[in-house]
């Protein structure tokens, strides 16, 4: 299974960290959420005062920060060697991530930094274009999806386990601002790549969905070339 590379895409909230994670613990591959790499570089774009139009800053500041992994659940995230796990998961940073993520400069670093990670196999990563632009060539590829209420739902309930204050309207409206956002930007919009499999998570169980996808492993895993 070493080669294997397993591409997620979807919106917000479709469950995608959760069945990604449970996939990597399954089959034993490394975890990738290429998310969190826009989200800490939000953070960081945050804390030296630039905001959502500073794209060519934010670029730039991402060339000058390190962005790690670490083992665990949730899996710790580090900012030039900074925990930042739980800041970078508040509202006011998937907003910021977001808008961020709209300029090319940005995704051109992380989008190289992304693919270097995968680049040896044994990987599960999600995110939004992680079947079009950074593992195209994956042996798995899959859109996950839910309605916008099921996905605004399970943001709240997520909100709420963290001690986060989350009411039900307003996390639906942003989760709708930032799908409106994602699937409109001009560079590698979210979309369903033309030979991903669809897969509804709505009704399902994690676990459900992560057997599901493991059921679209080819039997024969063989090589592939980045
Ligand atoms: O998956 P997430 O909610 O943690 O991602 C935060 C934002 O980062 C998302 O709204 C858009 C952006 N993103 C992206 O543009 N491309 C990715 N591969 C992953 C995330």
């Amino acid at each position: 299974m070493s080669d294997l590379v397993i591409a997620i895409d979807g919106p917000a909230g479709a469950g995608k960290s959760t069945v990604a994670k449970l996939l990597a613990k399954d089959l034993g591959l490394t975890y990738l959420d290429t998310g969190a790499m826009y989200r800490a570089l939000a953070l960081k774009s945050k804390r030296e005062g630039y905001g959502a139009g500073d794209g060519g800053v934010a670029a730039e500041i991402g060339r000058r920060s390190e962005i790690s992994f670490g083992h665990g659940d949730p899996q710790p995230v580090y900012l030039d060697g900074e925990d930042v796990t739980q800041a970078i998961r508040t509202p006011e940073i998937s907003e910021l991530a977001s808008a961020l993520s709209v300029f090319p400069p940005v995704r051109r670093v992380l989008v190289e930094r992304q693919k270097a990670l995968i680049v040896q196999g044994g990987v599960v990563l999600e995110g939004r274009d992680a079947t079009t632009v950074i593992a195209p060539h994956a042996q798995v590829k899959v859109y996950l999806t839910a309605s916008l209420e099921e996905r605004a739902k399970r943001r709240t309930l997520e909100l709420e386990s963290k001690g986060l204050g989350a009411e039900y309207e307003r996390v639906r409206m942003e989760v709708e601002s930032r799908d409106h956002r994602d699937i409109t930007r001009d560079d590698s919009p979210l979309v369903v790549a033309p030979d991903a499999t669809l897969v509804e998570s709505a009704g399902l169980t994690p676990q459900q969905v992560a057997d599901k996808i493991k059921a679209l492993v080819p039997a024969e895993v063989s090589s592939v070339n980045y």
